[in-house]
């Protein structure tokens, strides 16, 4: 095996092949295939720009990575795990397709800064594709919600039933989280910018190279600055994994609410079978799996991050072997992401929403209360005294079992001079609804200026990634409301 590895010069004896298979890492580095060839492509022509290869060698390496990249294509390469990983793997296949010339790929670079060159051109695609993917799902926020602006449910807090809200305002609330998930993956790209090769194993080189050259063939807006930190740096791992972990709470969050919601004790709404599976025992249930298993895949991601914090704990600069371990989490985290926010998008799209459910829960009076309180303010009185006195009306209406609407301005007189009116009067649930217009409020025409607003961000979200059939949709539910 050692005459395979290209550091065989200084080795007498193959490696063990106990180490051979623990150290292999092809399986999941394959991965990385069409960026290690994109990189070196723009490696060897910067090598041919500055007089380092011929243009004739060039070309040759350029046909034979591209020949390679078919093969990749149609799944006819010949990955080996001996040789170790996917650049070692391209290298001796350029060997055999190309002959001599490919060993001057190598020429004034590393595997070191080859691996985190190619790491970043794959966190620019993946953070580019958890966009779209977010874009989808909050335009189904939206879309949904352009829908709901007259159906009312309960406002939880403690999970006990709070104040009423227009679902069209719930849902708004998850179109914003997802909306910040959005930004915090925009501006990892900001750390995505600069180019790592040239910086070799981790001092640089002694040739010529040009690494203005090399960024800007791969897209980069410049070179990374310090050769020891292009090498040793995987903090854009860790940034995308935090990110990715953030909008895992947030997906699990709405997950444990579809989860509740279609529960007979909520009834609030019902998956479609397509979102649902059924019980291999008991033939009435239809079970909310999707939500679930997204609610369970949270755990992983979390995993993902905690084991790469891990990883680079302690290490020493520069490139530790331990990095290789970057990998798995960060290819995991993305796809399971990518699918999670898919399945969502899809159950929020086709689940029937039960407004007349929503409606009944809605309807109790008690929600009310703090209008009532609010009422006293109005009137002057101190709003710790408002709250002490409501508190006392709802008290007598629980032990009396009494609808608070149905107290009279008099049984109100009795609990605080200060009000003027039927309780039927003062606390009844639209007006509950539509007092509240203060920016970020659940009034009608606040929800929905906030859905307009919220619509026209995403249309100019999706023009800056370059998905431009958002516009469409959202004017078609613009009728629908
Ligand atoms: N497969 C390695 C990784 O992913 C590539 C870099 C190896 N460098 C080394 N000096 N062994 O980290």
């Amino acid at each position: 095996m050692t005459e395979q590895k290209p550091w065989g010069g200084r080795f007498h004896q193959a490696t063990d092949p106990t180490v051979e298979r623990f150290s292999s890492s092809i399986h999941v580095d394959c991965e990385l295939a069409f960026y290690d060839i994109q990189g070196s492509k723009a490696h060897a022509s910067m090598l041919g720009h500055v007089g380092i290869l011929s243009l004739e060698d060039v070309e040759t390496l350029h046909s034979g990575l591209d020949a390679i990249a078919a093969e990749m294509e149609d799944g006819t390469f010949p990955f080996d795990p001996a040789l170790e990983d996917i650049h070692m793997n391209i290298e001796s296949r350029l060997f055999a397709l190309v002959g001599p010339v490919a060993g001057r790929l190598h020429t004034g670079r590393s595997r070191n800064d080859q691996v985190a060159t190619d790491l970043a051109l794959w966190m620019r695609d993946a953070v580019t594709d958890v966009r779209c993917a977010l874009l989808t799902l909050r335009e189904v926020l939206l879309e949904r919600a352009g829908e709901e602006v007259d159906t009312v449910l309960p406002g939880y807090t403690h999970m006990q039933r709070a104040q009423p809200v227009r679902l069209a305002h719930h849902l708004l609330a998850y179109a914003e989280m997802f909306g910040r998930d959005s930004a915090r993956f925009t501006s990892l790209e900001d750390r995505l910018r600069h180019c790592p090769l040239g910086a070799g194993a981790l001092a640089g080189s002694t040739l010529p190279l040009d690494r203005e050259y090399t960024a800007a063939q791969l897209g980069f807006s410049a070179p990374t600055r310090n050769s020891l930190d292009s090498v040793a740096a995987r903090d854009s791992v860790l940034e995308f994994l935090s990110v990715a972990s953030i909008s895992m709470v947030h997906l699990s969050r709405i997950s444990e609410e579809l989860v509740l919601w279609s529960t007979s004790e909520f009834g609030f709404v019902e998956l479609s079978d397509a979102y649902s599976t059924g019980s291999s025992l008991m033939p009435q249930k239809k079970n909310p799996d999707p939500p679930e298993l997204v609610r369970g895949k949270t755990g992983r991601v979390f995993g993902d991050l905690m084991s790469m914090l891990t990883t680079m704990k302690g290490l020493p600069l520069a490139y530790n072997r331990d990095m290789q371990e970057d990998k798995e989490p960060l290819f995991d985290a993305a796809a399971t992401l990518c699918d999670c926010l898919e399945v969502i998008a899809g159950s929020v799209a086709s689940m029937k929403i039960k407004r007349e459910r929503m409606l009944e829960a809605a309807s109790d009076p008690m929600l009310l209360a703090t209008d009532l309180a609010e009422e006293l303010v109005r009137q002057g009185v101190p709003f710790r005294e408002a709250h002490e006195v409501t508190g006392k009306i709802v008290a007598h209406c629980v032990s009396q079992r009494l609808d608070l609407r149905t107290l009279t301005r008099e049984d109100l007189k009795g609990f605080h001079p200060a009000f003027t009116a039927n309780a039927s009067e003062l606390v009844d649930l639209e007006s509950a609804l539509e007092r509240r217009t203060l920016v970020g409020g659940t009034a009608r025409e606040t929800v929905t200026q906030a859905l307009e607003a919220a619509r026209e961000a995403l249309v100019f979200e999706a023009t800056l990634i370059g998905v431009f059939d958002v516009d469409e949709s959202a004017d078609e539910d613009e009728e629908g409301s």
